[in-house]
């Protein structure tokens, strides 16, 4: 038997993309049940070959979320329903959950995650907040023991794709075009120039570091559509770029959130992110300030978080096996290069 097996939501540009990134682990997760609305068009996908033969397509959800042969759902398709009730009958099912569900966290999260302590499951979500990059686990974990007074960062990989592009001259229509066709962008683009997408993510990440419950309704977020080549060249001129900003800081017992175009000095790390890059830095009052970086969306960098998730509760539900380290390292181990 292997130690565990996924119910997966969703076989789109994440979905696709675990299941070839978990078959890469060569850990002993199984992937059992898939769901997608579109079975058949799928199971064509040049990514299901990474799943095993054995695995059952369905295109009921209720098929997977209370599965016998299901221990972990993995959702990753998005949005607030009907998914909210999906996972709320699996943790009632007692399975675990490991979403990269920003707006379900963001909203719902409160009740969501005290419905999992509840029935003792685990309810992850590593991949919600800048894809690839571990901020919530650095946050949970490695930064639990001090007080984070304030986190701002770039949390659209989208917009920052589409304003560094600006910034070198290209369009704005062109490159927002090139981020949906790589799959960077929402369904709906609007969500992540309109700033709605990295509000969720910031209401979220506020909840783990500042410890503040906010409405992300109630968060004021200003779009980057208007932002035109004229902007730069006074940013320009003041030593600055633009690039959409989320910062959420606590003073005078209050928190003050928002999202939008700001001008960002040239000399910050912010300035230098490119493409899907997202920052986050979180300022400590014991351990100053900490910054987290890379690949905030796309495929592969949102599914390594929702892999790493799903290892973590195996490697808590029981042994997992993986193949000996040893044997994956081939070739001559070469002399270090010297930087001069
Ligand atoms: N549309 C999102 C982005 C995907 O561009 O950052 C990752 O959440």
């Amino acid at each position: 038997a292997v130690a565990l097996r996924v119910g997966l939501l969703g076989f789109g540009t994440v979905g696709s993309s675990f299941a070839e990134v978990l078959a890469a682990t060569g850990a002993d997760v199984r992937i059992t049940r898939i769901f997608n609305r579109d079975v058949e068009r799928k199971k064509s996908h040049e990514r299901a070959k990474f799943v095993g033969a054995e695995v059952k397509w369905t295109s009921d959800a209720t098929e997977v979320v209370t599965a016998e042969d299901v221990d972990v759902v993995v959702e990753v398709i998005g949005g607030l329903e009907p998914i909210e009730g999906w996972l709320t009958t699996a943790i009632h099912a007692g399975k675990h959950i490991v979403t990269a569900n920003k707006q379900l966290i963001a909203y719902r999260g409160a009740t969501l995650l005290a419905l999992a302590a509840e029935k003792k499951v685990h309810l992850l979500y590593n991949a919600a907040v800048a894809g690839g990059v571990p901020v919530i686990p650095g946050i949970t974990q490695g930064l639990s023991g001090d007080k984070i007074t304030r986190i701002s960062g770039i949390l659209n990989g989208t917009c920052n794709f589409i304003l560094s592009a600006m910034e070198k001259g290209a369009e704005y229509a062109d490159v927002l075009k090139t981020a949906q066709s790589l799959g960077y962008a929402e369904a709906n683009p609007s969500a992540d120039v309109d700033g709605f997408d990295a509000r969720a993510k910031l209401c979220v990440l506020s909840r783990l570091a500042l410890r503040a419950e906010l409405n992300p309704d109630e968060v004021p977020a200003q779009t980057i559509s208007t932002v035109a080549a004229i902007d730069f060249a006074y940013a320009k001129e003041l030593g600055c770029t633009l690039r959409q900003v989320s910062r959420a800081e606590v003073a005078g017992g209050k928190v003050h959130a928002r999202v939008g175009p700001m001008l960002v000095p040239k000399e910050m790390p912010i300035a230098w992110s490119h493409d899907t890059q997202n920052m986050v830095v979180t300022s400590g009052e014991f351990g100053g300030d900490v910054v987290f970086s890379g690949h905030g969306a796309g495929g592969h960098p949102t599914a390594v978080a929702v892999t790493s998730d799903v290892l973590r509760i195996a490697a808590g539900a029981a042994a997992v096996r993986f193949p000996a380290t040893a044997s994956s390292v081939d070739g001559d181990v070469t002399a270090p290069h010297y930087i001069r």
